[in-house]
């Protein structure tokens, strides 16, 4: 195990995330949405996350409806992370009450967003609805979801919270603000979400860390298997959305696909899944980074085989 973090240096980063999170506070009326609907003339997800580049017996206007189906999705899925992660940054905050009042705020400021954030996916969700087909659903509940993710402990919420939280930008910065294709309003939503998450991040890691200094070898050993079966159940959860999804587009399509071409679009429909929720999160560098400083080099290949089947 490697040391990243010093005491008086964590210090200086939770007033560094307050200072950040002052300067770039939006609303989600007067700065994000402004009026504005989507443009669904324009893909809401790029190729890279969408992998419609995969699927070439689909016409163009088939794949943009694709990146718009799976870019409702990809909002809902943040709305429902948000529910646990607000709950736990709540939690995780108790530490401080009487304590260090810095971390306190900064913890503070970041529920207090997530739980803007919600508000906004759940605006985005009714935008969607208002303009896409009937007969869209996002079948994961909030609540349900929390319960089961809440029931673990803390070290690994924590550390799904981090994997979570580090690929929305990685998403942001590398595939959504480089295209110039996307639905205006879209594109703005995660501008927005990006800015406040990229505080969020670095407080995951502080507390991630914090939380773990407390574990014995018994109770980390344990906290390992746990964060394995959030990824598991987080993976339950994609392969029923994204059959939902898939038979959403190809009931909402004018044309008959044969059931190789259908088979094609449910397992593309996974794979994008996968890739966005699970697969781009663990190649985050810091992410490895940061697990690999708290754990064993047994345990990482405990969570290494436990990937493997899904990527
Ligand atoms: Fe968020
Ligand atoms: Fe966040």
């Amino acid at each position: 195990m490697t040391q990243l973090h010093t005491v008086n240096g964590d210090g200086n980063r939770y007033a560094q995330c307050i200072a950040a999170s002052k300067r770039i506070r939006w609303d989600i009326e007067d700065d994000v949405i402004r009026g504005r609907h989507f443009d669904f003339n324009k893909k809401f997800l790029p190729d890279g996350l969408s992998k419609v580049g995969e699927l070439n017996f689909l016409s163009e206007a088939e794949k943009r409806f694709i990146s718009q189906i799976q870019g409702r999705t990809y909002a809902n899925m943040f709305g429902l992370v948000e529910r646990f992660i607000c709950a736990k940054v709540i939690e995780v905050s108790h530490a401080h009450f009487l304590g260090d009042q810095v971390a306190l705020e900064a913890l503070v400021r970041f529920s207090d967003e997530e739980l803007k954030h919600q508000e906004l996916f759940r605006r985005l969700e009714g935008l969607a609805g208002e303009q896409m087909p009937a007969g869209y659903q996002f079948l994961p509940q909030p609540n349900d979801v929390a319960h089961v993710v809440l029931g673990k402990s803390t070290w690994a919420v924590l550390g799904l919270t981090l994997h979570i939280e580090l690929f929305t930008q990685v998403h942001y910065k590398e595939s959504i603000e480089p295209d110039e294709d996307l639905s205006e309003l879209w594109k703005d939503v995660f501008l927005f979400h990006w800015k406040e998450e990229s505080q969020h991040a670095i407080m995951d890691e502080l507390e991630w860390v914090r939380e773990d200094n407390k574990l014995s070898m018994t109770e980390r050993d344990q906290a390992v298997n746990e964060l394995i079966d959030l990824v598991v159940a987080v993976d339950g959860i994609l392969q029923a959305q994204a059959k939902q999804d898939a038979e959403y587009f190809v009931a909402n399509c004018e044309r008959v696909f044969s059931s190789e071409e259908l088979n094609t679009i449910r397992k593309t429909m996974l794979k994008a899944y996968r890739w966005q929720y699970i697969v781009s999160g663990v190649q985050v560098p810091r992410f490895g980074k940061v697990l690999s400083s708290l754990i064993t080099a047994e345990q990482g290949e405990r969570i290494g085989t436990a990937l493997a089947s899904i990527m």
